[in-house]
């Protein structure tokens, strides 16, 4: 089900920002201009994702540097660069309706 979630120019290029819809903690990425909603939590340890950093389009945790595909919510690099396999996040769609965002949630 479609639901909006603010107004497109409610986040910046390049920025990562936290947001609940629907009682769920979601993360926006503003990536090279497009925008990318996914689960707020890394799933290593928890951590919001909205403290981490960008880095070639992934989405980087600040805790121990896991890496994530915002497009996907694939984990593309383990907690401090090791093999050690993470779950995926959950990657939602979006689109931009009236300049707002709105994502699609189960
Ligand atoms: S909590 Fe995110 S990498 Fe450990």
């Amino acid at each position: 089900m479609w639901s909006e979630v603010f107004k497109s120019d409610g986040i910046k290029n390049n920025e990562l920002k936290s947001v609940t819809v629907r009682g769920m903690p979601l993360l926006i990425a503003s990536i090279n201009n497009n925008i990318y909603i996914t689960d707020l939590y890394c799933t290593h340890e928890q951590t919001s994702l909205e403290e981490g950093f960008i880095d070639k389009c992934h989405v980087v945790c600040s805790n121990h540097f896991a890496e994530f595909d915002p497009k996907t919510g694939k984990a593309v690099a383990g907690p401090d660069g090791g093999d050690d396999p993470i779950k995926d996040l959950k990657s939602y769609r979006t689109k931009i309706e009236n300049d707002t965002i709105m994502v699609d949630l189960p």
